[in-house]
């Protein structure tokens, strides 16, 4: 089921021949970030999941070096948004298909409204608001928000305390990375790729997993893996490598190492 053997051989090379094959340009996505933390980190440097020259954890993403910008698709009940898919999160996977998880008990941080808008964060925060919803079955979106700082942020090395620079307040590192997955999302907008290419929510039709799959590509140069419940389409995750930290680094995207849960036909599409 996972795909990554060749892309794990060539990884290295596999990441520069995509930074000059993309008609789009890579996706620095702390250019504009709100807080003005700096990782210090060059981001020319060897994409994650490729050999490093020297191995700086906090420039270079490793073991989780390949990242999965994972995003929901929720009709029972609908949430969020009828035009937009939202938000998951931004999970590290060791570029062999195992994920990273819970690495960091003591950074389970509570409250990441507080943290995010006493850090200047808070137009991150009405984004999340907006667009990174908990199904209400499941909890609040505070909630989402803790579990997916403490399930996958705390796992990325590059956002480890000690990386960050000297004085930065607690929690500085969550505010990060929250900053960067709303950055990451907004340059993934897979209503508008599907629309684009003539799909759009309907409680009739049904779709093959490989015309999703080409619609994306068609519109955004890589495919996402899409998964379902039951027949149901729910969820699309991007994959990327990234040079530098998750702080302030460029994501090169990739195709889906992986292939998420959907079936190959009769998949529906529903209206939120
Ligand atoms: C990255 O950029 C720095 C500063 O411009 C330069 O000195 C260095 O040689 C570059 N490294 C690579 C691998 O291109
Ligand atoms: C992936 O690599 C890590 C070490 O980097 C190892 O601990 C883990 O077992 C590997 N998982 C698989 C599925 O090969
Ligand atoms: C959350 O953090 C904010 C800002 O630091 C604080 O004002 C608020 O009292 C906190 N709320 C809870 C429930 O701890």
């Amino acid at each position: 089921m996972f795909v990554v053997a060749g892309l794990l051989a060539l990884a290295g090379s596999a990441a520069a021949s995509v930074l000059t094959s993309f008609t789009s340009p890579n996706i620095n996505v702390n250019r504009e970030l709100i807080s003005d933390i700096s990782s210090g980190c060059p981001t020319n440097g060897t994409a994650s999941c490729g050999k490093p020259a020297g191995t700086n954890t906090c420039c270079f993403e490793t073991p989780g070096g390949l990242l999965l910008q994972t995003q929901f698709w929720d009709t029972d009940p609908p949430d969020g948004p009828t035009d937009s898919w939202t938000i998951h999160g931004l999970w590290p996977d060791e570029c062999n298909g195992s994920f990273m998880e819970d690495c960091d008990p003591s950074r389970a941080y509570t409250n990441i409204s507080g943290l995010l808008t006493a850090q200047g964060a808070s137009a991150t925060l009405d984004f999340m608001n907006t667009y990174w919803k908990n199904d209400p079955d499941d909890g609040t979106d505070e909630e989402l928000w803790e579990h997916e700082w403490e399930t996958h942020g705390t796992c990325y090395s590059t956002l480890q305390v000690d990386c960050l620079p000297a004085g930065s307040p607690k929690g500085a590192e969550a505010v990060a990375f929250f900053e960067t997955v709303v950055k990451l999302f907004q340059t993934l907008p897979t209503f508008t790729f599907l629309a684009a290419q003539g799909i759009t929510p309907s409680s009739s039709a049904t779709h093959t997993l490989a015309s999703l799959t080409a619609a994306v590509k068609a519109e955004y140069g890589f495919t996402p893996s899409f998964d379902c419940d039951g027949d149901d389409l729910s969820g699309a995750s991007y994959y990327f490598h990234i040079i530098g930290s998750v702080i302030d680094g460029t994501f090169v995207p990739i195709d889906a190492a992986e292939s998420g849960s959907c079936g190959s036909t009769g998949i529906k599409y529903l209206p939120k």
